[in-house]
């Protein structure tokens, strides 16, 4: 295992009703708010006028912004620290999923920093400070909630990055599954593929030794196969829904990468055609993870793909191991065609046109990845294959 540096600093209230916290921790920063949401899918469900009520009898003093987008702009931050500056805002309260919350997190890192808030994006190392951040969670996909990273678009500029500062990390984060029950089967299905695509991420490495995280990785796929269905079958399914919660914040909260070499190649992959095409994430993610698999499989990988079928989807230990591989990732690809996400890129818009701009811009840095590390032109044939 290799060395590393344990802190996870959110504090998470889990659970029916948990929103009765709220008003004593947000006091515990300040009394005045930013409230940050989407849409509306917080106005239809009501979780808004519960929030707005808590803030009036506790004179907690809020400011609004909404109408994040999925994809969050770098003008919808720029936008939010204009109202923090003018209000004095104490912390930032994001309600929604994980664009939400992103905004919500460069929101509060653009507030400390004096040039435009795109530059943090581009050099997190330029994030000095940041205000408190909370969130009420709405949807499990992200696991934003419990992270200190946030991915933001320049619509301007066709980019889509993820920056990173501890300080972005959530104070506290209010998970109560039943605010997931009004999320749509798409939404769902995406946000259980994202989850999924997060442990790929930190599962496929070069670490074999971690033994305990890759088991623990394994039980939160299965939680994701166990349950992604089920929530969409009966989207008030409270068991589902509280299963998929929780492995959303656990499999990107640091838990299962601490001590291992890890991959994040496929999120790259998938960032680009989120900013050329504005597609949803864990859409791009599950047309891309099962071709990304069988381009990652050889002599040097095979065992891992081997230990990922017989681990998680419960394949026979015997015979050719690349037989069984490839039916580990047969088993993937059904999987993600049951949630009905779609299965090929142009399904979805997504055309020859632009494969080579973005498999440059995705390789910018160098080449992604660290199990099977991948240059411009290894990009560009996944894409191909996910035409
Ligand atoms: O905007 P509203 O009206 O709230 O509707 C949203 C939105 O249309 C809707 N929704 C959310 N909760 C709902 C609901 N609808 C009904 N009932 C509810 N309870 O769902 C739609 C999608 O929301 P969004 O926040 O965009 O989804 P998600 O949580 O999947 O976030 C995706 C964004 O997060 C980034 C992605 O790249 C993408 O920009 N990521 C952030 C990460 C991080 N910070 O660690 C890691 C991820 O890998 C990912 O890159
Ligand atoms: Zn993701």
């Amino acid at each position: 295992m290799l060395n590393f540096n344990y802190s996870i600093q959110t504090k998470i209230f889990f659970g029916k009703g948990k929103i009765d916290v709220l008003a004593d921790n947000i006091k515990k920063y300040g009394s005045k708010v930013l409230l940050v949401y989407g849409g509306g899918s917080i106005k239809k469900s009501g979780l808004f006028d519960k929030i707005t009520d808590i803030f009036n009898k506790n004179d907690i003093k809020f400011f609004e912004l909404s109408g994040v987008e999925p994809n969050p702009r770098i003008t919808s931050v720029r936008k939010g620290i204009e109202i923090c500056r003018e209000n004095n805002v104490d912390i930032i309260l994001a309600v929604g999923g994980g664009s939400v919350i992103d905004c919500s997190k460069a929101i509060g890192a653009g507030y400390y920093y004096k040039g435009d808030a795109w530059d943090i994006v581009l050099d997190s190392r330029k994030i000095t400070k940041v205000l408190p951040i909370a969130t009420i969670l709405t949807l499990a996909a992200t696991g934003s909630e419990m992270d200190s990273g946030a991915v933001i678009s320049n619509l301007e500029t066709n980019q889509k990055l993820p920056t990173f500062n501890e300080g972005m990390a959530p104070k506290f984060s209010i998970l109560d599954p039943t605010n997931t029950f009004s999320v749509p089967k798409n939404q769902t299905a995406a946000g259980t593929a994202d989850i999924m695509s997060h442990i790929f991420e930190v599962y496929f490495s070069n670490t074999n030794e971690a033994y305990m995280q890759n088991r623990m990785a394994e039980a939160l796929l299965k939680t994701c196969i166990n349950y992604g269905q089920k929530a969409m079958a009966d989207p008030t399914n409270y068991e589902a829904r509280s299963n998929l919660m929780w492995t959303s914040s656990l499999a990107i909260n640091g838990l299962l990468s601490y001590g291992k070499e890890t991959e994040w190649s496929v999120h790259a992959m998938e960032h680009e055609l989120s900013a050329f095409y504005d597609i949803t994430h864990g859409v791009g993610l599950a047309i891309l993870t099962p071709h990304w698999m069988e381009y990652a499989l050889n002599d040097k990988t095979v065992d891992k793909f081997v230990e990922y079928g017989v681990n998680v989807w419960g394949l026979e230990l015997s015979g050719d191991k690349y037989e069984i591989a490839r039916n580990a990732i047969k088993r993937t690809r059904e999987h993600f065609v049951k949630l009905g996400i779609p299965t090929s890129l142009k399904s979805i818009g997504i055309n020859e046109e632009k494969l080579e701009t973005m498999a440059k811009q995705a390789t910018a840095r160098g080449k992604i990845g660290s199990f099977k590390p991948l240059d411009a032109n290894d990009v560009i044939n996944i894409y191909r294959s996910s035409l």
